[in-house]
């Protein structure tokens, strides 16, 4: 049966805000759907929809002077005695909060993948070279491999969206969690929000359903708060996280060194970077605006400070963001226990809808405005952050698109040749050619070994690449 009382607030709330016409089909729907469309506008932050509209719609984007910007210091890939020992003095105090328990991990899996148009969530995308494994198993496996290294637990926040939340679950329990602790993968979800068109008007794309998308990665902060997840955070002792998202192959998980630095700072948000060497790389770097440590995104940085160079001739701007952050647990909780808002992003997009009529209409051109926050923007509220850069093949290759650039081909490639150095710093002959590719095909299971003092000690005597090879332990 569906609630009367509720069904004439929502009509009359609608109504107000002139989004009658979710209610257009009202009529045709049976109880359930009546009773799922109730369910969803009572989830929508009308005012907040409005305040959009009026803001992101109508103003124009305020364009950035060169002046108003500064490059930011970074700790760079250590080269020197003096930067290699302090790297080391970090992975000390990296691993000391590890063993005491104190780290937990933020994986962030709500995106819709739409770009590389795999069906289902990302994490499920099958991306070890030989193996096979899923994206979320090379997570999994990681993650257990550090706990058994430091003889720690670490806790795994997952964060999902209502479109593959059930879906990633599933996943999951079928795997039996990848062998780790049911207990200790803890899901949680983020919001949605709803699209709008040119006059703010929310589109339905089914009958009984308005169209919504996950309200981006900035989400995370908020949606740890509501699901509880900040306090089982407290209740088991974790102060540091280590944030991710699901599509970074290389991605080192919990890296001590980064850590380290990070905690050393008393820092409350920081960043690993790679150095952008093509001014024209379509990616965002880490500068400051009027002296507040930010993401400047590819948009929105002025063609003169993306070919700024400095007096050694690299670029002024090069810390480019791979979307890799250590989070203290209380700054979230700082941020959030407030009325903080991180801004919204705003992009045009074809959006699939019903029309009057009652057909589903998927557009060719974009008709409507979707909303998302990022992390990043979370950066300028931070006391202290480090940022702190790394090399590029060995902690970033994305599986973005299906061909190209940030394709499944190049993550798998850049996969092979990570182990490929592995493997050759372990003292075996292994062949690159003009292009640093690996010759032949390379895996190794973090459970096999971490990095390479481990994968030392476990190569077979006398062991010879010899062209395809997948290191495993024994079942
Ligand atoms: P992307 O911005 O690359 O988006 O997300 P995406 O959803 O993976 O792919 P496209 O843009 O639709 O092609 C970067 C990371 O942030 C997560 C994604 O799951 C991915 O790990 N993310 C993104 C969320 O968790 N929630 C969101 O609302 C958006």
């Amino acid at each position: 049966m569906v609630d009367v009382e509720k069904e004439a607030r929502l009509k009359k709330k609608a109504l107000s805000f002139g989004q009658q016409h979710i209610f257009r089909f009202w009529d045709e729907l049976n109880d359930r759907q009546k009773q799922q469309l109730l369910n969803q506008i009572e989830t929508i932050n009308f005012d907040l929809m409005v305040i959009l509209k009026e803001k992101y719609l109508k103003q124009s984007k305020s364009s950035l002077a060169s002046s108003d910007l500064e490059p930011t210091d970074i700790i760079p890939i250590p080269t020197t005695a003096q930067q290699i020992a302090r790297a080391e003095q970090a992975k000390l105090v990296g691993e000391q909060l590890l063993k005491k328990g104190k780290v937990g991990a933020i994986l962030v899996a709500g995106g819709q993948g739409t770009r590389l148009g795999f069906d289902g969530p990302k994490g499920k995308f099958l991306a070890g070279p030989i193996s096979r494994k899923s994206l979320f198993q090379l997570h999994a496996e990681k993650i257990k491999a550090i706990g058994q290294k430091y003889q720690t637990i670490i806790p795994w926040f997952i964060m999902t969206s209502e479109t593959n939340h059930q879906e990633t679950l599933e996943f999951f329990n079928d795997h039996k969690h990848f062998g780790l602790n049911a207990a200790d993968v803890i899901f949680f979800t983020q919001s949605m929000i709803p699209a709008i068109d040119e006059q703010g008007r929310f589109f339905l794309d089914e009958k009984h359903h308005i169209f919504c998308n996950p309200n981006g990665h900035g989400g995370t902060i908020y949606a740890l708060r509501d699901n509880g997840c900040l306090t089982e955070m407290k209740r088991r002792g974790i102060e540091e996280l280590f944030y991710f998202q699901v599509d970074n192959v290389l991605i080192k998980i919990c890296d001590p060194i980064f850590l380290g630095y990070h905690h050393q700072a008393q820092a409350e948000m920081s960043s690993k970077v790679v150095r952008k060497t093509d001014p024209e790389e379509k990616v965002g770097v880490i500068g400051k605006i009027n002296g507040k440590l930010t993401v400047i995104e590819y948009s929105d940085l002025p063609q003169s400070a993306m070919e700024a160079r400095d007096e050694t001739g690299q670029l002024k701007y090069h810390s480019g963001s791979i979307a890799i952050h250590a989070i203290r647990r209380d700054f979230i909780e700082r941020l959030t226990d407030r009325d903080f808002s991180l801004p919204y992003h705003v992009a045009h997009k074809a959006i699939p809808y019903i029309d009057e009529m009652g057909n589903y209409i998927e557009p060719d051109s974009p008709n409507g405005y979707k909303f998302e926050m990022f992390i990043f923007d979370a950066l300028p509220y931070a006391s202290n952050s480090v940022v702190m850069e790394v090399a590029r093949q060995d902690e970033f290759s994305p599986i973005k698109d299906a061909d190209g650039k940030n394709s499944p081909a190049t993550a798998e490639q850049d996969l092979m040749n990570y182990f490929g150095r592995m493997l050759q710093r372990a003292g075996v002959s292994v062949v690159f050619d003009h292009n640093n590719n690996l010759s032949g095909k390379l895996e190794i299971s973090s459970l096999f070994a971490l990095d390479v003092a481990e994968l030392k000690q476990k190569l077979p005597p006398n062991f010879r690449f010899d062209g395809e090879m997948y290191f495993a332990p024994e079942q």
